[in-house]
């Protein structure tokens, strides 16, 4: 068989594709002695029509009913002019290989209508429909516009670590890291790791990483601060964990971060990156994923494509935490949650104000209250509020928070000590203060928010391919 890297673009292809039940028609209709059979390789939504005739090698394994939706075949043939109205070209095949089988009485991924939450049951097959193959075509077009776009503007990556000591974000919001203890080999009755325990055999927590506390990162942030006062412009894209125990449609347990940090920048040029970063990677999708956009517009999002490209053209609204608040205060709806001055703002209030308040445009709030926000953001002069940035926008709400950091070691301090954090742990975070402090400034974006947004699709749990809540880590 021919490699699937080699150039396709002549008359004999050879293809591999997986029989698909996600075309609006049924896979196979009957028309005389030959069988039209939807195929697909993974690349496009769209599907390519194979006609098979009776004297095809290959026909006697359809003929027996082997060929089912799911199945896999490797298909010779020749690209011709379609017969049929719905599409340009078809496959004529003149030789079909049943690579793989499916039992059609037991295949979960039948051709009806199926809902995502029966799809997220079956993690390992929902690929193959329409919506998740698009999805993940989206996704990866979303991964290389990130990092186009920082490559273009002069930015380093920095790959941060995933187990860590440090709280970024204060919350205490930490998987813990355990070390299991290899056990001897030589008794095969016994496992073959177990959790460190005491004499009274509970867990040691002493023991988590070889002996010293670590958990799983919130946030890359802390180590983007030292590249970037090293090297200027720096980003991190990967994965973080938030043990918060959330069953909502934007909250998951592990989820993917892209965090740029800026050396000698305020909060003005953390919202004009934020802005440029994300109208540069949603048009990117925009003009290259337009097959798949188009299916989202169709069956996930009316109108999706014109909001996104509003997004590309029109300015991103600005108004401080203040004022945000007074708009909420003067609003007719009734919200479920108090709007009050020096509290978070929710989830309805944010969608509010993006949605409703601002008519649809991407929204940033700025300086919010120090109380509400992280120990490491840059105290204003008010003494009140932090150079704080959340980017807001339509179905999310919350998609980019960010901050101008407080490079002022005395004032770091204080703000530690305040929160009652522990000084010792950030010594290595001081440092940075200590030599050679500059202003800078970064945000952090939730990927799977992003992908949402792009692609309209409600819950995040169908934005990431194995999602991670409470109670599911299955597949
Ligand atoms: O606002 P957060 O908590 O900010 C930080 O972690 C900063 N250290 C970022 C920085 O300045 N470098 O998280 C940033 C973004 C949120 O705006 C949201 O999009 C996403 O991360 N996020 C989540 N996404 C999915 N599931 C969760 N549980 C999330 N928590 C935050
Ligand atoms: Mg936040």
């Amino acid at each position: 068989m021919q490699s699937r890297f080699d150039k396709l673009r002549r008359t004999h292809l050879i293809m591999c594709l997986l029989v698909q039940m996600c075309s609006s028609e049924l896979p196979f209709s009957r028309c005389f002695s030959f069988i039209n059979m939807q195929v697909n390789d993974g690349s496009a939504v769209s599907n390519i029509q194979a006609v098979v005739g009776s004297d095809v090698e290959g026909y006697d394994k359809i003929e027996a009913g082997l060929v089912n939706t799911g199945a896999s075949v490797a298909i010779e043939g020749v690209l011709v002019e379609s017969q049929g109205s719905k599409q340009k070209v078809e496959l004529k095949a003149t030789k079909l290989t049943l690579v793989g089988g499916t039992d059609p009485a037991s295949f979960p991924i039948q051709k009806k209508k199926l809902s995502r939450e029966y799809l997220r049951s079956v993690a390992h097959l929902r690929p193959r429909t329409n919506t998740f193959g698009a999805v993940a075509r989206v996704r990866t077009a979303l991964a290389f516009a990130t990092h186009q776009f920082f490559r273009e503007h002069g930015f380093v990556w920095v790959a941060s670590p995933i187990i860590t000591a440090s709280d970024c974000e204060g919350a205490g919001e930490q998987f813990c890291v355990t070390t299991l203890i290899p056990s001897s080999h030589e008794d095969p009755k016994t496992p073959l790791s177990k959790v460190p325990t005491t004499k009274d055999g509970l867990i040691d927590w002493s023991q988590d990483f070889f002996g010293k506390p670590a958990f799983l990162t919130v946030s890359g942030q802390l180590n983007g601060e030292t590249y970037a006062t090293a090297l200027c412009d720096v980003y991190t894209f990967g994965p973080t964990f938030r043990a918060e125990n959330s069953n909502t449609t934007r909250h998951l347990a592990e989820f993917w971060m892209i965090e740029p940090e800026l050396a000698f920048a305020d909060l003005k040029d953390d919202m004009a990156c934020a802005t440029a970063y994300l109208q540069y990677v949603v048009k990117y999708v925009l003009e290259n994923c337009k097959e798949d956009m188009e299916f989202f517009d169709k069956w996930v999002e009316k109108d999706i494509v014109t909001r996104l490209t509003n997004v590309v053209e029109k300015p991103f609204v600005h108004v401080t935490y203040t004022e945000a608040v007074e708009l909420l205060q003067k609003a007719k709806k009734k919200f479920e949650f108090p709007v009050k001055w020096g509290a978070d703002l929710q989830s309805e209030h944010e969608r509010y104000l993006t949605e409703v308040a601002f008519s649809g445009n991407p929204v940033i709030v700025t300086d919010y209250p120090k109380e509400i926000k992280a120990f490491y953001m840059r105290q204003n002069e008010d003494g009140k509020t932090v150079a704080a940035m959340d980017l807001l926008v339509p179905r999310v709400g919350e998609l980019i928070g960010g901050s101008q950091r407080e490079e002022r070691l005395e004032v770091l301090e204080r703000r530690i000590e305040e929160l009652g954090l522990n000084k010792e742990s950030y010594w290595w975070y001081l440092d940075l203060r200590r030599y050679g402090s500059v202003p800078h400034a970064g945000f952090g974006l939730g990927f799977e928010r992003l992908v949402q947004f792009a692609t309209g699709i409600e819950n995040i749990r169908d934005v990431i391919p194995f999602p991670r809540t409470p109670n599911s880590a299955e597949f």
